[in-house]
């Protein structure tokens, strides 16, 4: 199944009932896996959690280790750009190169490298400690 499929599937299943909001995103693990996950509101709005969030977790909880390709999808005009938590999210688990496709769900697509997504990530080579 593609990235995309697997995307639209979930994103269908998202619980987004204050937004009506709905996200789906879907992993292509290192290990050659995919992982899904959509987004999960909260009537206390700040503990909602988004798609590609969700999708990392069930990558990490399945036992992959790396993100190869991401892919997200939402039903806006112009696809969706990532949050900025889930850039630094996504760059826990991707290499700079990595391509992340934002979709929309009337067929537009932008794609970008983790390293355009979140310039100058504060990342593990920052700090003495890892
Ligand atoms: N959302 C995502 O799941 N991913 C994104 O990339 C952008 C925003 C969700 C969070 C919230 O449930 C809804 O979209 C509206 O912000």
């Amino acid at each position: 199944m593609s990235l995309l499929q697997a995307a639209t599937e979930v994103r269908l299943r998202a619980y987004a009932p204050y937004s009506r909001f709905k996200v789906g995103a879907a992993i292509r693990s290192v290990e050659g896996r995919v992982h899904v996950g959509c987004n999960v509101e909260n009537v206390a709005y700040p503990e909602g959690t988004c798609a590609e969030a969700g999708a990392i977790a069930a990558m990490i909880a399945a036992g992959d280790s790396r993100i190869a390709e991401i892919a997200v999808i939402a039903d806006s005009p112009e696809p969706v750009p990532c949050c900025g938590g889930c850039r630094q999210k996504i760059a826990e688990f991707a290499d700079q190169g990595v391509l992340v496709t934002l979709h929309t769900t009337d067929g537009k697509a932008h794609s970008l490298t983790v390293a355009q997504l979140l310039p100058g990530v504060f990342s593990a080579a920052h700090m003495d400690r890892v």
